[in-house]
């Protein structure tokens, strides 16, 4: 398990948890792909894709690298690229951050609640102002990714009422501010894989309607904040399944650990949910919270799980702006030496 095999202790007390003093890299953020934290846009358009057999992954990440988005001072799209993290490590061994592994097998919790691995080879997430312009850039990604791979997923998504998730509570209150973000997201300079991140995509499906026949003071135990302000609980009142109490980390010390979520939402009126888009500097934070909601650690499954359903998991190594452009056929500083695998 990824967790154990970081040696991390995670507890889920948030109130007796103590900030992480985080130390300021200004550094970081200027490093990281631009679209991980830029913020605005409403329309999205997730894709994952496979590679066809006997494709040599260098190629495809260099297309990958290679896409343009069309950009204006006032419109345009942003686009985010992840690697599977057994490629990366395969392409810049010694730019990998250590133990980042793929989503290779199901978590299953003590009562059979499943979260399915669907790990695939390379995610790009587009971030646009309109469909249109998201629509567009997602066409010419695949056409540009066709000769090295096939589209496995595309998942089409939106802001939902500005920062609202489906079950209609404010989703991304916790989340650190863009101050904090990148100490939370981005692994540090002087690390392998630095000012890189790593990311859990997954699809959720919501049953809405069991949710919604939900006395409203039921909804808000079942996530732990209030449903119209998203105010958190008083500890006492919080209920140990809620989800906030599965997702909060406070490691051994007393540090809370936290992520930076940008979860959309997607589908129609009768089959929806949401995207879950979690990034961290450290992937035993995503798959301790995925433990959590699962029961794993203590036979408490997160309640949110009886009202919405895993549909797939994979992890990404998302390589820092630099990383990246090594690949370009031009890179502006060619610094690092890759392993190009022909
Ligand atoms: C159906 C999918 C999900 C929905 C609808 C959802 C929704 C929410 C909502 C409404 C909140 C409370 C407001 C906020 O702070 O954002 C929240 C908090 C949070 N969620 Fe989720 N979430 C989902 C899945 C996940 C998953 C898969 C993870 C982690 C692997 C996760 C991690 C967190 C974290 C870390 C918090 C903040 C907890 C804290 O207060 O410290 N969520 N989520």
């Amino acid at each position: 398990m990824i967790s154990s095999q970081r040696g991390n202790v995670f507890l889920s007390c948030r109130f007796s948890a103590k900030v992480d003093s985080m130390t300021h890299d200004n550094n970081l953020m200027e490093n990281s792909q631009a679209g991980l934290f830029a913020m605005g846009t409403s329309s999205h358009i997730y894709l994952e894709f496979a590679l066809v057999p006997n494709a040599n992954p260098a190629k495809l990440v260099k297309a990958a690298a290679n896409l343009e988005m069309p950009r204006s001072t006032v419109s345009g799209s942003n686009m985010v690229i992840g690697i599977r993290p057994s490629i990366w490590a395969l392409l810049a061994p010694n730019q990998t951050p250590p133990q980042t592994l793929d989503f290779s097998e199901p978590i299953i919790g003590p009562d059979g609640f499943t979260i399915p691995a669907t790990q695939r080879d390379l995610w790009i997430w587009i971030a646009s102002g309109s469909p249109g312009q998201a629509f567009d850039a997602a066409v010419a990604a695949i056409d540009a990714l066709a000769p090295h791979s096939v589209l496995a997923e595309e998942i089409v998504a939106w802001s939902y009422h500005e920062n609202r998730d489906l079950i209609g509570f404010i989703d991304g209150t916790a989340n650190p501010s863009l101050l904090e973000a990148p100490q939370v997201t981005l692994i540090p300079s002087g690390s392998p894989g630095a000012y890189g991140s790593i990311l859990l995509f997954q699809k959720w499906r919501h049953d809405l309607k069991s949710f919604k026949r939900l006395s409203v003071d039921a909804q808000e135990a079942v996530i732990g904040r209030t449903k119209q302000y998203s105010e958190e609980f008083e500890e006492e009142l919080l209920p140990p399944d809620s989800h906030v109490a599965r997702t909060t980390l406070v490691d051994g010390h007393g540090i809370e650990r936290p992520i930076f979520r940008r979860n959309t939402a997607y589908g129609s009126p009768t089959e929806n949910g949401t995207v879950f888009v979690g990034f961290s500097m450290e992937q035993s934070r995503l798959h301790t919270m995925l433990e959590r909601m699962s029961g794993i650690p203590d036979g408490t499954r997160d309640a949110l799980t009886f009202y919405s359903t895993p549909m797939s998991g994979s992890y990404y190594y998302i390589p820092s702006a630099d990383a990246l452009r090594k690949f370009v056929d031009r890179p502006d500083s060619p610094s690092i030496q890759w392993t190009v695998v022909e």
